[in-house]
């Protein structure tokens, strides 16, 4: 049966000014808040990765960037506390300032586990900026320090952000919603 993708719709929630603003702001305030200090960012493959092009050139400090990337099984709904490591850091984040990048704070299960993972690392210190924050939705205690938009119960995709890997290429964010209206699988 056809799932009908023509009734598929991507109202615009975020536009490119508003987004390239935001980031100039957060930029401006990461900057001010590290002056002095070289500071590692950690992008959260694949969702941050276009945040995270944008907010660098928009750092005025000494910055390098690490990746990582992990996978989140669950009910197939919903993200689980079960996450793998996909892709580990290539170096050592020991005694360094570092700035977590990341699209989205949703339950916060993945960013709790994250911070887990790399607090074990021994960093000097660990902060968190994240493009979209969904505290509506928060089954975890943990908080972003910086935050470019705190958005409603949707689901969002572009601008880095995707539903089964698709409309990462979107230069906005967009509220994706279908003839259902279900929430998307890859959530
Ligand atoms: P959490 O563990 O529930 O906080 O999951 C956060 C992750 O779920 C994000 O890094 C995204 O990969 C994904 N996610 C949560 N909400 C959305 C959304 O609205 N659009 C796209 N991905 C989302
Ligand atoms: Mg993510």
């Amino acid at each position: 049966m056809d799932p009908a993708p023509d009734k598929t719709t991507l109202e615009v929630l975020l536009d490119q000014k508003a987004i390239a603003r935001r980031v100039r702001e957060l930029g401006a305030q990461i900057s001010a808040d590290y002056r002095g200090r070289p500071v590692r960012l950690v992008g959260v493959l694949k969702g941050a990765w276009v945040f995270l092009a944008d907010l660098v050139r928009c750092l005025d400090l000494d910055v390098t960037v690490d990746f990582l990337s992990f996978t989140s099984y669950g009910d197939g709904v919903e993200s689980s506390g079960s996450v793998k490591i996909t892709k580990d850091l290539d170096q050592p984040i020991a005694g360094l300032d570092v700035l977590i990048v990341e699209d989205i704070l949703d339950t916060g299960r993945t960013f709790e586990y994250l911070l887990g993972v790399l607090e074990a690392h021994n960093p000097r210190s660990i902060r968190v900026v994240t493009l979209l924050d969904k505290p509506s939705r928060r089954l975890r205690p943990v908080q972003a320090d910086y935050v470019g938009f705190t958005i409603p119960d949707v689901f969002v995709v572009g601008y880095g952000l995707d539903c089964g890997g698709k409309y990462r290429n979107l230069p906005d964010v967009r509220i994706l919603r279908t003839a259902t209206d279900e929430p998307p699988a890859a959530r």
